[in-house]
C-alpha cells in the first residue's frame, strides 16, 4: 500500500528518489519523505499530503551531495497520516523505510522501552529501526544486526535501511511487499523500488525479489543472503509497468484482490477471535441496532453486511442508499450505530448522512479506503480497507475489502454480544483465513470468462440473480456490467422473478444465475428453472453442473458460502471486462463516470 525507493551511485541522488516516488504515489500520498546519506551525515525531508509538498520543502533547502539515499510514499496503517508517523523513520543513527505491517510491533516496543529506547511515532515501523540500533549497539556488526533484526519481525515487511555505522550500504529484506533491486545503467550504481516503474530507462537488470529474500548492497557489490534469486530482464514501457503487465487497470486490480485482502487481515485474526486495534468493545454500549449508508458498490458491500450482522452478530440491521436517506426524514436514535462504507471517504451523499448522524448523536464508523478522507476526519471510529488505490472506475477490490472488513465485523460484535458459539466462530474464522484463496484467478476460469462473453453482446437485458448475499452479489454483478459495457442489467432476488420480471423472459433475456453449493441451492434452483420453462438464456456460476443451463461457469468446492461468494465476485468482475473488451469500450474510464462523486 506505500511505495518504497532506494538509490546507491554517483547520479543525482534527491532526483531518482523523488521521480521514483512520483511513479508509485498512485499507492498511497497522505505523506512522503526521503533520507539522504552523505557519510557522516543523514538529512531527511518529510512532508504531509502529496508530493509536491515534499518536493517544494525539497527546493527550499540547500542540499548537499548524497551517494545514497531511500524513499517512501506512506498510505496509513498504523497510526494517523502525519509528518511524525510518515517514514523514513529514525533511531538514533539509521533510518528505514518499510511498506506492509509488523504483526507483533506492540511486544517488540514494549522490549525496546525497556532497555532505554526512545519512540517519536504512532507507527509499527520505528520499531525495526530501534530494533536494529538495538542489535548494532551490541554487537557492532550492521549485517549481523540486520539480520538479528529481521528475525524478530512478523506481519509483512519490505525494508530498505541506511545507518551512519555503515554509510556505504543499504540493507534490504522483501517479505509479503514487492521490493525489486536493480543495477542502474550507469557504473556503480544500484537502484531499489518497490514496482517496475521508477527504474524503467534507468535499469536494465532486475531481482524481483521473492519473500525470505534481502541483503546488502553497496556501490560495487550486491551481497545477498541467500542464493535463492535471479536476474531477468525490466520491461522497456512504462504504462505497461504501471499497470503491472495488464490491459486495463481494472484487469490489474481484480488480480491483486487476494494481495490487498491478506493485507486487509492482517493483524485482525487470530486463533479465537478479531481484533480491530482501531476500535473498541465500548463501540456497542447501548447500541440495539445498527444502520449502514453507502451509495453504488458499497451500498452492495453494505446490503451483504446486513445479511451477516443479522445472522452471526444478532443485531438488527437495515441498509439504506445515501442520497435516498438524506430526503425522507429518518427517524434517529441514538440506540442506532450509524455505519457508512466509502472507497474514497467523500462521496458527497455518505458523507451527508453522516452528518446527520452526527448531528442526530449516533455513533458513527467508517469503513473507508482513503485516510484522512472527509468521511475518516468526520466520523468516530475508522476501520481502513487497505485496498491501495484504486485507479479503475469500476470498483473491484474496493468491494472485496470492504465485504472482508463487514464480515470481519460481524464477527467482532458476535464476540462481543455472545452471540456465537465457540465452534461457529472457529469455523468463521477459518473460512475468513481462505479468501486470498477464493480471490485468486485461475487462467481457465479467466478464459472461460473470455470465451463465454463474445455470447453475451446484444440481447435486450441481463438478469443478474441469486438469494441471500448472493443477492446483494447479483446487483454488484449487474453493476459492473451496466458501468463498464453500457448494457442494461438489472440485480434481483430470485425468488423475486416471479412477481413480474419474469414476463421479460425469452431466449434474448440473459440470466446470469448465482447457484452456490452452500446457501438455499435447492430454492435458487427451482427459481432458475422456472427462467428456463421460460426460455431465458441461462448462464450459470457454480461448483455443481446443471442441465439447464445454456452456458456454466465451474466454481470451486468449498464448505463456506462466503468463499463461493468471492469466487464468483471474481467471475463476474472479469465477465463484464472481457464483455466491454469485445464491445472496444473504455474499460477504465467508462463513460459519464467519475471515480469520486462529491456532487449531489
Ligand atoms: C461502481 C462504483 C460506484 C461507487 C460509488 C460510491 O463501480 O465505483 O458505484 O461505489 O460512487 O463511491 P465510494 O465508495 O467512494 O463512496
Amino acid at each position: 500500500m506505500c511505495g518504497i525507493v532506494g538509490y546507491i551511485g554517483s547520479k543525482d541522488t534527491t532526483k531518482f528518489l523523488l521521480d521514483g516516488l512520483k511513479e508509485l504515489e498512485y499507492r498511497g500520498y497522505d505523506s512522503a519523505g526521503i533520507a539522504l546519506l552523505n557519510k557522516d551525515r543523514i538529512d531527511v525531508f518529510k512532508a504531509l499530503g502529496k508530493l509536491n509538498n515534499l518536493q517544494d520543502k525539497i527546493d527550499h533547502s540547500t542540499l548537499d551531495e548524497y551517494d545514497i539515499g531511500i524513499g517512501h510514499t506512506r498510505w496509513a496503517t498504523h497510526g494517523k497520516p502525519t509528518e511524525l508517523n510518515a517514514h523514513p523513520h529514525l533511531g538514533e543513527y539509521s533510518y528505514v523505510v518499510h511498506n506492509g505491517i509488523i504483526e507483533n510491533y506492540k511486544e517488540l516496543k514494549d522490549e525496546l522501552i525497556e532497555a532505554g529506547h526512545n519512540f517519536v511515532s504512532q507507527t509499527d515501523t520505528e520499531v525495526i529501526v530501534h530494533l536494529f540500533e538495538n542489535y548494532q549497539n551490541k554487537l557492532n556488526d550492521t549485517t549481523k544486526a540486520f539480520k538479528e533484526t529481521i528475525s524478530r519481525l512478523q506481519g509483512a515487511f519490505s525494508i530498505l535501511l541506511i545507518s551512519k555505522a555503515n554509510p556505504e550500504k543499504i540493507f534490504f529484506f522483501k517479505h509479503g511487499s514487492p521490493l525489486i533491486i536493480a543495477r542502474g545503467n550507469e557504473e556503480e550504481e544500484v537502484l531499489f523500488s518497490s514496482s517496475d516503474s521508477p527504474l524503467i530507462g534507468l535499469a536494465k537488470e532486475v531481482v524481483y525479489l521473492e519473500d525470505g529474500i534481502g541483503g546488502v548492497a553497496s556501490k560495487n557489490s550486491i551481497d545477498f543472503f541467500s542464493d535463492d534469486y535471479s536476474w531477468s530482464t525490466l520491461p522497456t514501457s512504462k504504462q505497461f509497468a504501471q499497470k503491472n503487465g495488464f490491459r486495463f487497470f481494472m484487469e490489474k486490480e481484480t488480480y491483486e484482490q487476494s494481495d490487498v485482502v491478506s493485507d486487509c487481515m492482517l493483524g485482525r485474526i487470530n486463533d479465537e477471535e478479531i481484533i480491530f486495534d482501531e476500535i473498541d468493545k465500548s463501540l456497542l454500549d447501548g447500541i440495539k441496532e445498527i444502520k449502514i449508508c453507502a451509495c453504488g458498490t458499497s451500498y452492495h458491500a453494505g446490503l451483504t453486511a446486513s445479511y451477516l450482522f443479522e445472522r452471526l452478530s444478532k443485531i438488527k440491521c437495515n441498509v439504506e442508499i445515501a442520497s435516498e436517506f438524506r430526503y425522507k426524514e429518518p427517524l434517529l436514535t441514538d440506540d442506532t450505530l450509524f455505519i457508512v462504507i466509502s472507497q474514497s471517504g467523500e462521496t458527497a451523499d455518505t458523507l451527508e448522512a453522516l452528518k446527520m448522524a452526527k448531528n442526530n448523536g449516533l455513533k458513527s464508523l467508517v469503513i473507508c479506503n482513503v485516510d484522512n478522507s472527509s468521511m475518516t476526519r468526520m466520523s468516530d471510529y475508522t476501520i481502513l480497507t487497505r485496498a491501495g488505490i484504486e485507479k479503475g472506475v469500476a470498483s473491484t477490490k474496493a468491494f472485496s475489502t470492504q465485504t472482508v472488513v463487514l464480515w470481519m465485523l460481524s464477527l467482532y460484535f458476535a464476540k462481543i454480544k455472545d452471540s456465537i458459539s465457540n465452534e461457529l466462530m472457529k469455523s468463521e474464522l477459518h473460512a475468513l483465513r481462505e479468501v486470498p484463496k477464493s480471490l485468486l484467478i485461475s487462467n481457465s476460469i479467466h478464459e472461460k470468462t473470455k470465451r463465454l462473453s463474445k455470447r453475451y453482446l446484444h440481447g435486450h437485458g441481463f438478469f443478474f440473480i441469486g438469494r441471500d448475499v448472493f443477492f446483494p452479489l447479483a446487483l454488484e454483478g449487474a453493476l459492473k456490467l451496466k458501468e463498464i459495457s453500457y448494457l442494461h442489467a438489472e440485480g434481483y432476488p430470485s425468488g423475486e422473478m416471479k412477481h413480474g420480471p419474469i414476463a421479460l423472459a425469452d431466449p434474448e433475456l440473459f440470466t446470469i444465475a448465482l447457484m452456490p453449493e452452500n446457501l438455499l441451492y435447492d430454492k435458487i434452483k427451482s427459481n432458475v428453472e422456472e427462467l428456463s420453462a421460460r426460455d431465458s438464456t441461462i448462464c450459470s456460476i457454480s461448483p455443481l453442473e446443471f442441465e439447464l443451463s445454456d452456458d456454466f461457469i465451474k466454481t470451486q468446492k468449498t464448505d463456506h458460502y462466503m468463499l463461493e461468494f468471492f469466487e464468483m465476485l471474481v467471475v463476474l468482475q472479469l465477465f463484464s471486462m472481457e464483455i466491454s473488451i469485445r464491445l472496444g469500450n473504455d474499460v477504465d474510464m467508462p463513460r459519464n463516470l467519475a471515480k469520486s462523486v462529491t456532487v449531489e
